[in-house]
């Protein structure tokens, strides 16, 4: 594995690539989730590149980023035994310049939920996303596949329409919420769970474990299944309980084969989201 820091040293990496690439992009603080992406990446690609790239400007003010969890060595030796080819670990310099071109997360789809609970977040993720892709797809590998997780919906959607507007070569490919054997999504930040805390952030997959049974007896109101999610979820502090079709269009009805069912909550001081694809 080669480890890149500069743009320099991961454009020469990356030159040196035979046929398809899968990419996948992360923050570091490795778990079980993005191994799991980075193993399909691996199975469905002839090299693969990770990136591990805490990314402020997708941080808002009073949000975790000075706490955000680095474990950068215990990371690289993940990706050398999961068999990835090149990581990259630029710092801030390398990623950002002074008085930075911005792009705008789209007006209807990028400002609502997550949009409006952590407005500007989506603004700074797709500015990297799109950097990170454009460096990816540098040195034209015969096929560009980059991989993420269904848990963050909302951002995957954004990317989707990102690489559809603006027309760069890559497929998203989704890849399905990984959980805890107790239903526990995985994410980065559970480790800032107490003991306790993790038992009622248990409360989101049971809130949407309870709407697939609505679902299976046909219960399609989204103003029923969000009255019966929220009584699940009575020991966090909920921030939204949403029904969306694909196109992150709020629906009344499920539509099934096109509705994903979200969920955002506190749990103590953090914050955490899970959904639901069906
Ligand atoms: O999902 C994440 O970890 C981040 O938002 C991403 C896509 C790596 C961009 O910083």
């Amino acid at each position: 594995m080669v480890t890149a820091n500069s743009i320099d040293d991961l454009l020469k990496a990356t030159s040196t690539l035979k046929g398809s690439v899968g990419f996948v992009p992360t923050m570091g603080a490795l778990h079980e989730g993005h191994l799991s992406l980075i193993r399909r990446a691996r199975d469905e690609n002839d090299s693969v590149v990770v990136s591990i790239f805490v990314n402020p400007t997708q941080f808002l003010e009073g949000e975790d980023l000075e706490a955000y969890p680095r474990k950068e060595e215990a990371d690289a030796k993940i990706c050398e035994l999961a068999g990835v080819d090149v990581l990259f670990m630029p710092t801030i310099d390398t990623m950002y310049g002074k008085d930075e071109l911005k792009i705008t997360a789209p007006a209807i789809r990028g400002f609502i939920l997550e949009g409006t609970k952590r407005a500007g977040h989506f603004d700074g993720m797709l500015q990297i996303v799109m950097k990170l892709l454009n460096l990816i797809a540098y040195n034209k590998p015969s096929n560009f596949n980059a991989y993420f997780g269904k848990k963050d919906a909302q951002q995957l959607v954004l990317i989707t329409q990102m690489v559809k507007n603006y027309f760069i070569n890559v497929n998203i490919v989704p890849c399905d919420v990984v959980r805890d054997s107790d239903g526990l999504a995985l994410s980065s930040r559970n480790i800032y769970l107490s003991k306790e805390e993790r038992v009622r952030a248990l409360s989101l997959s049971r809130s949407l474990k309870r709407a697939t049974e609505l679902v299976m007896q046909k219960e399609f109101s989204s103003s029923t299944i969000i009255e019966e999610m929220k009584k699940v979820l009575s020991e966090v502090e909920v921030e939204y309980v949403a029904l969306v079709n694909r196109e992150f269009e709020q629906i009344d009805r499920v539509e099934l084969g096109n509705t994903i069912i979200l969920v955002a909550a506190r749990v103590g001081t953090t914050r955490l989201i899970d959904n639901l694809w069906i």
